[in-house]
Formats: C-alpha cells, sequence, structure tokens
C-alpha cells in the first residue's frame, strides 16, 4: 500500500510578533509563522519526513497528536530538542483521512508553548476519501477551524496563568481566535461547507450551535470519518478533540456559530450557571456560489471495533486531582508523571481495555498517543453516533468511568514510551500523566 512517496516538510520553531489587533504587537512563538504552524497534509501510504527546527530559546518539542508511529518519532518528551538544535521525524502514514494536529510537549511547558502558538494541524487524506462526495477544495468549503481562547493584558500580551484559580481548573481566556484571527469572519464560497473543527485550546471545553439554531451534519470525529452523516444542532467539542462538519449555507444569511459558557463541567462555572452564549466565528454566506456537493446519505464503513473478548488485558486508570491548600497534585492512580518511571509495557497488536474513572471535581479530557481507539461506554451507556467513530481524545465528566477498546499498532521500543494524559495542558504540566511501553 505504500505510495513510495516521502514527503518533506521543513519546520522551524521562532519567537515572533503578531498584530492580533491591529498596530498592537503581541510576543507570541509560531511555526514557520508569527503564531501557530502551517497545516500539513500527507495521504496514507505517504512517507513523512519532518525535519524541526527549534530556535525559541529553550527546549521543545513538536508531537504529532492522534497519529499510529514509531515512539522515537512521537515528539513527546523523551524527544526534546534543544534550543539552535533540530529533530528528524520520519514514518509512515498508516491511517486513514483525519483531521490531526500538532504541538509541543515540552515537559511542564506544553501548557505556555501551545498558548503561545506551537501548534498546527496535520491533515491525512485517502485514496479514495476525495470519491465520498464531500466538499474537499481546502480553504473553499473544506475549511480548517483551529479554536482558542487566550487573554490578553493591556499592553497587548498574552497572559498565561494569573492564579490559583487558572494552575487548578487550566488556563481559560476571555478572548476566542479561530485560525489565530480574533473576530473571525468566515466568508464563504460555497452553499455547502465542510468545516474541521479543532480544539486547540488550553482547557475550554465548547458546546458548540449555531446562533439560529439550524442543524448541521457531523462526518467525522478524532480519527476519521463516521459512517454516515449524522444531523445534530449542537455538539461538544473539548480539548484536543477534532470533528468535521458539513453546514449548509445556502440560505445566504449570516450566523454565528456560538458556544455555550458553561460546558465541561468546570466546578466554579457550574456553580455559576448557565450565561449567555459567545460567539466563536461568524459565517458570512451573502456571497455564496452552488455548491457541486450534497449532504451524501452514507460515508463508508468504519474500521471494526475490536471485539472485547479478543482484549487480552483490561487496565484502570483513576483521574485525581488534590484541591484547595491541600494540594495532593494532579495525579493518574495515584501517581504524578515522573520522565524516569514507565508506567505499564503493552503488548504490539494486542488489544486492551482502559477504563477511566473521574472522582475528581471537574471534567478531564483523557488522550492516548500512537492509538484511535473506540468508546465501549460511559457509565455503561452506549456512546452517542459521533462518538461512535475513532477517537484519541474522550473526554471524561465527573463521576464518570469511560470504557475504551484499542488495538496497538505494530511499533514496539522497550526503552522509549509513549503518554497518555489529560490533555487539559495544565494538568498534564502538573503530572496527570502517565507512559507506557509498546514491547
Ligand atoms: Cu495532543 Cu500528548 O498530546
Ligand atoms: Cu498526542
Ligand atoms: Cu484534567
Amino acid at each position: 500500500k505504500r505510495s513510495g512517496k516521502t514527503v518533506n516538510f521543513n519546520l522551524k520553531l521562532g519567537v515572533s510578533q503578531t498584530q492580533f489587533f491591529k498596530g498592537v504587537n503581541t510576543a507570541t512563538l509560531g511555526i514557520n509563522q508569527s503564531y501557530l504552524g502551517p497545516v500539513l497534509r500527507a495521504k496514507r501510504g505517504d512517507k513523512v519526513r519532518i525535519t524541526v527546527e527549534n530556535q525559541i530559546g529553550v527546549g521543545s518539542t513538536l508531537h504529532w497528536h492522534g497519529m499510529m508511529l514509531p515512539a522515537s518519532m512521537d515528539g513527546g518528551p523523551h524527544q526534546e530538542i534543544k534550543n539552535g538544535e533540530s529533530w528528524v521525524s520520519e514514518y509512515e502514514i498508516k491511517q486513514e483521512a483525519s483531521t490531526l494536529w500538532y504541538h509541543s510537549h515540552q515537559m511542564h511547558q506544553t501548557g505556555a508553548q501551545v498558548y503561545y502558538g506551537l501548534a498546527g494541524l496535520f491533515i491525512l487524506d485517502d485514496d479514495d476519501s476525495h470519491q465520498l462526495g464531500l466538499p474537499h477544495e481546502y480553504g473553499v468549503d473544506d475549511i480548517p477551524c483551529t479554536i482558542q481562547d487566550r487573554r490578553f493584558k493591556r499592553d497587548g500580551n498574552l497572559s498565561y496563568i494569573d492564579s490559583m484559580h487558572d494552575r487548578m481548573m487550566g488556563m481559560e481566556g476571555n478572548t476566542i481566535l479561530v485560525n489565530g484571527v480574533v473576530t473571525p469572519v468566515l466568508k464563504a464560497q460555497r452553499s455547502l461547507l465542510r468545516l474541521r473543527l479543532h480544539n486547540g485550546s488550553n482547557a475550554r471545553t465548547y458546546q458548540l450551535a449555531f446562533s439560529d439554531e439550524r442543524s448541521f451534519q457531523v462526518i467525522a470525529s478524532d480519527g476519521g470519518f463516521l459512517a454516515a452523516p449524522v444531523t445534530v444542532k449542537s455538539l461538544r467539542l473539548a480539548v484536543g478533540e477534532r470533528i468535521e462538519v458539513l453546514v449548509d449555507v445556502s440560505d445566504r444569511k449570516v450566523v454565528q456559530l456560538q458556544s455555550q459558557q458553561s460546558s465541561g463541567g468546570g466546578m466554579m462555572r457550574m456553580m455559576s450557571g448557565g450565561s449567555e452564549p459567545f460567539t466563536v466565528m461568524t459565517i458570512d454566506a451573502k456571497q455564496v456560489k452552488e455548491s457541486a456537493h450534497t449532504i451524501p446519505k452514507t460515508l463508508r464503513a468504519m474500521k471494526a471495533i475490536p471485539d472485547p473478548k479478543d482484549a487480552i488485558k483490561t487496565r484502570q486508570f483513576d483521574l485525581q486531582m488534590g484541591m484547595g491548600m491541600m494540594g495532593g497534585g494532579f495525579r493518574i492512580n495515584g501517581k504524578s508523571m515522573d520522565i524516569s518511571r514507565i508506567d505499564f509495557e503493552v503488548k504490539r497488536n494486542s488489544t486492551e481495555i482502559w477504563e477511566v474513572r473521574n472522582d475528581s471535581p471537574m471534567a478531564h479530557p483523557f488522550h492516548v498517543h500512537n492509538v484511535q481507539f473506540h468508546i465501549l461506554d460511559r457509565n455503561g451507556k452506549k456512546p452517542t453516533q459521533i462518538e461512535s467513530g475513532l477517537k484519541d481524545t474522550v473526554l471524561v465528566q465527573r463521576g464518570e468511568v469511560v470504557r475504551i477498546i484499542m488495538t496497538f499498532p505494530e511499533y514496539s521500543d522497550s526503552k522509549i514510551p509513549y503518554m497518555y494524559h489529560c490533555h487539559i495542558l495544565e494538568h498534564e504540566d502538573q503530572g496527570m500523566m502517565g507512559q507506557f511501553v509498546v514491547v
């Protein structure tokens, strides 16, 4: 199945200035540009060779979130690139069309480095993904949307972690950016849009819906297409997750994509009760041309869910946070991340069930490297249609036990681990992370 093609990328992490507001400079980090990085694209069967040069003044990494790949190429905390040095990550794309992403995974600095700009999208295609009848003209009717919230100081610079609350609940901002743009307006060009919604925030969960409550179709989750479009009026997007949707804008209106204020089950927000939705972005459809595409009835057969009977192991993960002055820190199964400790081994090509439990006061998006998993159930209940596709990140609400099942790829390395962690980056940085090797 190899295409025999090698796709080369050169990425340079640098210190920069960005004008989010006209005439005001904000200190940022960027990848080949002043804030965020380019959208990378490759196809199943391609080999990618990515050279990452670090010029930000301190150590950094780039991790390929959602990718199945050898541990040494993963770009986690074990592949630190010292300032002034380069690292080459080379691997074959062995998975289906999907919207993945990449970001810094520097030990204890992931939150800050992503916040200032070290992240980007990585779009995968495969042989028949263009034959599904979906919009696929990049930037015309196939639009990447990296949603982030940031907090700006009076002088225009970003502020990162101002309080114990930020540290405990994760860093949430009061200004929304889509693809690095404040108050984003998408001038729609076609009457049917495909939006690749990506939550690239540090901590915020979005509950997305349109201002006129129009329905739209979900076509893909983190790791690939659903079997058929699912019609919804709103959806939840936790940190790290991607959901592709089709939106019919043939009515030529101006409509807002909005998010509800209280969403992820953050304790403080739950106590403050409901509040007005805020705008994520505006879609101005006044100038659209008729799309050549319609909403398909079906997409394609999904990768089968592994049979739970084939799981050779069930593991438990308890997500824990010590609250208040007593501290206690961020842990999984009583342990804080230790880069020199391997938490367990899994066997390559084997199937496992992971039971992720959350008895802490807030929701945590749980992410596993090197796999696309399926959700078996949430507190014993089958996942929704949207959540029945391939996933690499799953929001575990307080009081929930989420069971996921996955078959690990064939890559093995007894020394270099992969990570699993909460994707609220402040929680990850403070220790809600562990590591496993595949042997
Ligand atoms: Cu998106 Cu371990 O990362
Ligand atoms: Cu990852
Ligand atoms: Cu968390």
